[in-house]
């Protein structure tokens, strides 16, 4: 079936002195993996750094965000995706809430991103979430349904064989408030649901991770949600042991 998959974001945090602790306690612990997909990604300027630390190749390298544009060029401050896969990043983060609501990036953003990942062969983990209002007004599902529609308009549903989805209800993000399992599985079902309805095959096929406040002590059941295939995982990322401990409760 879907092999889970945990992604670490690290957001904007870390030095060289804490990344390389970082990087060295999950070194000693990368063989108690299971059967998961695991991958760290750090702010662009450590990626290099990362890849260089890591000893082992059962952890990936992802990066947080990449230029809409497909091609280097005129565009300062921007990273392209061919310099992503210049430095071997297999993943990219994209439609962060953080980035849809602090940097104003649309679900037309969003798609375009998601497109030039593709073509450069980089799996894009494709976010998605809904605020508290939005989910006590009871528009939660049609807020989703837009964000994944403005990417199938662009890249089509065959895509999505090739694209991770992370559900982060944002009302959940750093709070310490998680989605109840129940809550959560909800949301992925609904989520696999309408893919279904338009290539059934690759719904099933498709890995949708929960993040938001995901810790040592609440993934397992998290994760033992019928459609829930793993987490995107921000604090408890940045902790080694925690972030081995929500992996194997994956695995
Ligand atoms: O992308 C991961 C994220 O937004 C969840 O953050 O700190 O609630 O695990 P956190």
């Amino acid at each position: 079936m879907r092999k889970p998959f945990v992604a670490g974001n690290w957001k904007m945090h870390g030095s060289k002195a804490s990344i390389l602790s970082l990087v060295t306690g999950l070194n000693a612990q990368a063989d108690q993996l299971g059967n998961v997909d695991v991958a760290v990604c750090p702010p662009a300027i450590y990626i290099d750094y990362v890849k260089r630390s890591l000893s082992s190749n059962a952890i990936s390298v992802g990066a947080q965000n990449v230029a809409a544009e497909p091609v280097q060029g005129a565009f300062t401050g921007e990273i392209s995706v061919e310099m992503l896969k210049d430095f071997a990043c297999d993943y990219v983060i994209l439609g962060h809430s953080e980035r849809r609501a602090i940097y104003g990036e649309t679900d037309a953003e969003v798609a375009q991103k998601v497109k030039v990942a593709l073509t450069a062969n980089i799996t894009p983990i494709l976010c998605v979430g809904e605020t508290l209002e939005e989910r006590e007004s009871g528009v939660m599902e049609s807020v989703i349904a837009s964000q994944l529609d403005a990417v199938l308009d662009v890249v089509g549903i065959d895509s999505f064989a090739d694209i991770v989805i992370a559900y982060e209800p944002i009302w959940a993000i750093g709070t310490g408030v998680t989605a109840s399992p129940a809550q959560a599985q909800d949301v992925h079902e609904f989520i696999r649901g309408k893919l279904a309805g338009l290539n059934s095959a690759i719904a099933e096929k498709v890995i949708i991770q929960y993040g938001g406040s995901v810790k040592p002590d609440n993934a397992k059941e998290l994760f033992g949600q019928a459609d829930i295939d793993g987490g995107l995982i921000g604090g408890a990322s940045l902790n080694a042991d925690d972030f081995i401990a929500i992996c194997k409760a994956a695995g």
